[in-house]
């Protein structure tokens, strides 16, 4: 496979696979690298491009990362991005200091657009900056490209040499016409064709699992949500009948959710094993409040009923899991903190015999791992099924989690979806659904008292789901919810829209 290629070093910084993806999203094929690569490996790649990250340090400490002076040499460009860019300017000999004026977050920022970097963009914009030092001085052959209040070089350039630097950060969105400065060194300054699409992603994805897994058997914990249903058809294109799903159906699905996904692999080659474990998780969620002891009652006992399914198959060789990026930094990842512990990553198993888990869709955002999915071949409804967290509805159970509260909120959150979809708003709203408070009040309907459950309904957009806007809906439609809801599901009398963008708060109420 004769893709284009270009190399992103990881300083450390928390956006890298951010910046892997944006070059995905550029139509260019990438790989992230420890900084400490050896330079005749890269070299050995042949990269039209190299890509400096962020990272923590300042490149004047004494343990902080470094990079060899050569890599400057290799005629290949190079973007330095935050730590990437003051590294560039110290090792070619520029000076870095310590920021008269820290910057964080939005800032004022104005470009030459004469630079190749900010061709056709505005000469005055956002960008996101995080930074404690600049650098003061610039190396020889190298200009200021842009500015900011504080900042007199937020970005610089050796054209000559194909050398470039952003003080900012790019790759987020906060950085207005970010996408389309890192297109431009793509494509301007690297040469880039565009010559990389999901369809190869899959294609080098199977075929690096086969070569992996060679003839040995393979288990996966098949929740139902769009993740583990992607990886699913991933591992089924690879390695078919050496595939085993099991599909712990926990009782914590939504409205007929369980019988969709059985449909959805009826036809493959895969051993599809559904299990109904409803009443085992409800007996042992009976009289528990607490979300993080929810979930890891969830997660233990399906812990527990895989094992003993796993364990009826016989030995097997690996177990695959369908984690993507977002599950994998929220679950904390060296030094970050967990947020909520995310039922399927991290502390698996010595439970079943495997010498190794297979996770196809690691380095993969949630927009991504749905464009696989339909590269895949998976019907539209799944691949744009929402994403569903691994302890389901228990989660959007507020207080105990019983079978009569699933129902009702089973039932109002079909009516809420139906509606969304109705009103075409299911693309562009990335998550929708209703949550089950523990609160009742007091309602009038015919001529009687009620004294019933509060419903919220909670609906996001948002790319990555690590930060959400909460969804502008319109009225009309909220009204026609609330209507059906009320009329149609009993035990319901009150409904409330939540209004908490991510952070403060977090999608899930729980
Ligand atoms: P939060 O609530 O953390 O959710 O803002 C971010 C995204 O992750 C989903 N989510 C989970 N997904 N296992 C999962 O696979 C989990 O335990 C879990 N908890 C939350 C949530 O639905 C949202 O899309």
């Amino acid at each position: 496979m004769a893709h284009q290629f270009v190399a992103v070093l990881d300083f450390g910084g928390q956006y890298n696979q951010l910046i892997a993806r944006r070059v995905r999203e550029c139509g260019v094929y990438c790989e992230v690298f420890r900084y400490t690569m050896p330079l005749e490996e890269l070299k050995a790649k042949a990269p039209v491009g190299i890509i400096f990250t962020g990272g923590p340090n300042s490149v004047y400490e004494e343990n902080a990362p470094r990079i060899s002076r050569e890599v400057f040499a290799l005629g290949v460009p190079v973007l330095g991005i935050c730590y990437g860019n003051q590294l560039m300017a110290y090792t070619l000999g520029g000076k870095v200091a310590p920021a008269p004026a820290r910057e964080y977050g939005k800032t004022q920022t104005y470009y030459n657009t004469a630079s190749l970097l900010f061709k056709g963009l505005e000469e005055k914009a956002v960008s996101w900056m995080s930074h404690t030092d600049y650098v003061e001085t610039l190396p020889e052959g190298f200009v200021s490209v842009a500015h900011t209040d504080n900042c007199p070089c937020a970005a610089m350039e050796n054209p000559a040499k194909k050398l470039y630097g952003m003080q900012f950060h790019p790759e987020v969105m906060h950085t207005e016409n970010g996408l389309k400065m890192l297109h431009n060194f793509l494509y301007e300054v690297c040469g880039c064709k565009g010559d990389w699409t999901m369809g190869d992603y899959a294609k080098t994805a199977v075929e690096s699992i086969r070569q992996k897994v060679g003839s040995g058997r393979v288990l996966l914990a098949l929740s139902g949500g769009v993740d583990s249903s992607v990886a699913a058809a991933l591992l089924s294109k690879a390695i078919g009948s050496q595939l085993t799903c099991i599909f712990v159906d926990h009782g914590l699905m939504r409205k007929d959710e369980g019988d969709e996904v059985e449909r959805a692999f009826q036809n493959s080659d895969l051993h599809f094993v559904r299990v109904n474990a409803e009443k085992r998780f409800l007996s042992k969620l009976a009289g528990v409040t607490e979300p993080e002891q929810k979930r890891k009652i969830i997660g233990e006992e399906f812990i527990r009923v895989f094992e003993e399914e796993a364990k009826k198959i016989g030995k097997v060789d690996f177990l695959a899991q369908g984690t993507i990026y977002p599950d994998v930094i929220e679950s904390g990842t060296g030094d970050a903190a967990v947020i909520k512990s995310h039922h399927n990553v991290g502390g698996l198993p010595d439970y079943v015999d495997f010498k190794e888990i297979i996770e196809p869709l690691r380095l993969l955002f949630k927009d991504e791992v749905r464009s696989l999915g339909l590269e895949l071949g998976l019907p539209e409804y799944l691949v744009w099924r929402q994403p569903f967290p691994g302890p389901g509805l228990a989660i959007r159970c507020i207080g105990e989690v019983t079978k009569e509260k699933l129902d009702i909120l089973r039932d109002a959150d079909f009516i809420f979806r139906e509606e969304i979809a109705k009103a075409g708003l299911d693309k562009s709203v990335n998550q929708y659904f209703a949550v089950i408070t523990d609160m009742r009040s007091v309602g009038v309907m015919g001529d009687g008292r009620t004294y019933d459950y509060t419903l919220a309904l909670r609906s996001v957009t948002t790319t990555d789901f690590m930060t959400a806007d909460w969804a502008r809906i319109p009225y009309d439609v909220l009204d026609t919810v609330s209507r059906r809801i009320v009329n149609e599901v009993r035990h319901i009398n009150r409904i409330v829209y939540d209004i908490t963008s991510k952070p403060p708060a977090t999608i899930e109420w729980e």
